[in-house]
């Protein structure tokens, strides 16, 4: 058999095909908090189907993506079922990440936290999705201090963020601020006018024949390069240094040259680099410190510290973008977002998106003081909108007949219609056929009515002959789907039943059965 082969790597499961359904978000007024218009968007439900339910409206539109799953580490923590076999867990990432692929900015960057067992076997995972052109770097974060001198064999003290952009090539970091540290090594011993000043080495280790030449200080000592090395300038731009007032002879002008770099002329900051210590960014007990805060009772396991989230939007994020995070937990991720003025989308499945997310994001908008709130000057501000997932659009009646969950009513069916067939759904405030579109001037309309042929003739009357309309309905007359060029009458469900898998209420990461193997296959592979 000419099988063509590809580096991949496979699981149990890996090409079991989901068929999801796209969700309508349902708004929950009295939980959003703030300024009623805001775009941040807290959501309640299983990450897999949110992130396809804001799929239609937000493909290519987030510039950074943070993601802290569980990480399979066997441990059984009290927020979630963390336990779950590796190809389950794969399986259960490797959808979520290909809707996240596609939400990404063509200039945006996936960030993912996961500690030493599945980092690996993400990587890899995340190569096949991305491109593995598109893998950044794997940031080591030292999560820890103290020792663990129980440990069985090494003590564990740092995770791995691995870092994907869209697109390598249209994605570059912001820099990160300079530290007063830093500053601090600029001085101005000549009171120069352009400020502080440090001096680097005029000579350089890949020696260029034509800048060997000798310079004479200012107390006439005659200097050439230090052995296998020449001047990192010709002649020529060293004379012109030299008249700049660029070059250093040592307070005595009796020194080796070097070459004055100015403060005011250094970069806006700095590159940031791959290893992420804790004193720069905090650990895991500042994290659950800060977590604390604003819910002893009830202490969350997992949480990463704010100056770690501020770090990753400072260089992959300005003010304005969109940043999503669909594992948030105690809601760090949308804590810093909105403290640092970037607009963010948070996903939460466990109850504590209620008893942690909800009370720090309404504190963070009343400008509460902790995390990284006095650094970036938080106070207090803003809003945000909360939402459940809708019920699945379709369930089974008694004989085993698809039928309109009964939870749906006639404005959420036509927008769940809207959805299912692409459309966007933005009722018409006066032509009431005209619930929403696809392009300009193809509209639709979803009615539980029975459509009948005047009914159709109604709706024909009013539409200009550029327009074109698909009526989605539970029944209609005999001839009705045929009567108009510019007008298609379907049915509920029929017209959507293949299309997705109904009445799956959750693709939550908890084991429920793992399939079997079958070991004979798999001896004849
Ligand atoms: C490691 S925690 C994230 C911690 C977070 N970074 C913080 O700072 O608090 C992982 C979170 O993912 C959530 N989670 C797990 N499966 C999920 C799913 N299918 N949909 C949405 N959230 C899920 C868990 O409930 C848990 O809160």
């Amino acid at each position: 058999m000419d099988r063509k082969q590809k580096l991949e790597l496979t699981w149990i499961g890996k090409y079991d095909e989901i068929k999801l359904e796209p969700r309508i978000l349902l708004e929950d007024k009295s939980k959003g908090y703030g300024d009623p218009n805001s775009e941040n968007m807290l959501i309640h439900g299983d990450n897999l189907l949110a992130l396809k339910a804001l799929e239609q409206d937000f493909a290519g539109k987030i510039k950074c993506i943070y993601i802290d799953p569980p990480y399979n580490t066997g441990n059984a923590f009290e927020q979630y079922d963390d336990n779950l076999e590796h190809s389950i867990w794969l399986n259960l990432m490797k959808p979520r990440l290909e809707i996240i692929f596609n939400l990404l900015a063509d200039d945006g960057s996936l960030w993912i936290s996961i500690d030493d067992d599945e980092c690996h076997y993400l990587k890899v995972l995340c190569d096949e999705i991305f491109g593995r052109k598109n893998f950044v770097a794997n940031v080591i974060w030292e999560k820890k201090f103290s020792p663990q001198n129980d440990a069985k064999w090494l003590s564990d003290s740092h995770d791995h963020i691995l870092l994907y952009a869209k697109d390598k090539d249209n994605w570059r970091p912001n820099l990160l601020p300079r530290t007063a540290e830093m500053d601090e090594r600029y001085k101005n011993p000549d009171n120069d006018p352009r400020g502080p000043w440090t001096s680097g080495d005029l000579s350089v280790k890949t020696p260029n024949p034509r800048d060997i030449y000798p310079i004479t200080t200012p107390s006439g000592r005659i200097i050439m390069p230090p052995e296998s090395r020449s001047w990192v300038v010709s002649k020529e731009r060293f004379e012109e240094l030299l008249k700049d007032n660029r070059i250093w002879f040592g307070k005595d002008g009796n020194n080796v040259p070097r070459i004055k770099r100015f403060l005011s002329e250094v970069q806006g900051g700095m590159v940031s680099k791959t290893i992420w210590f804790r004193t720069e960014v905090g650990d895991n007990q500042e994290a659950k410190r800060e977590v604390k805060a604003f819910n002893n009772d009830d202490v969350f396991a997992t949480p990463k510290p704010e100056r770690l989230i501020q770090r990753i939007l400072t260089l992959a994020s300005n003010p304005g973008d969109l940043v999503l995070d669909s594992f948030l937990g105690s809601g760090t991720t949308a804590a810093v977002a909105h403290k640092m003025g970037r607009r963010w989308i948070g996903i939460e499945l466990g109850d504590h998106c209620y008893t942690h997310c909800l009370p720090r994001l309404k504190a963070v908008v009343d400008g509460e003081q902790s995390g990284i709130s006095k650094v970036v000057n938080w106070q207090g501000g803003g809003g945000f909108r909360f939402f459940e997932l809708a019920p699945s659009l379709l369930k089974k009646d008694k004989y085993g007949n698809w039928v309109i969950d009964e939870r749906y009513n006639a404005d959420m069916l036509a927008a769940a219609m809207a959805k299912h067939q692409g459309f966007t759904y933005a009722p018409d405030s006066e032509v009431f056929w005209k619930q929403g579109y696809s392009f300009e001037k193809d509209y639709i309309f979803t009615t539980t009515q029975f459509v009948t042929l005047e009914y159709l003739d109604l709706i024909h009357q009013e539409m200009s002959e550029d327009e074109s309309l698909l009526i989605c309905c539970m029944a209609f007359q005999d001839g009705a789907d045929k009567r108009y060029e510019n007008i298609n009458v379907k049915k509920i469900p029929q017209v959507i039943l293949n299309k997705c898998d109904f009445g799956v209420e959750s693709y939550s990461l908890n084991i429920v059965n793992l399939p079997e193997i079958d070991e004979e296959a798999d001896d004849n592979e």
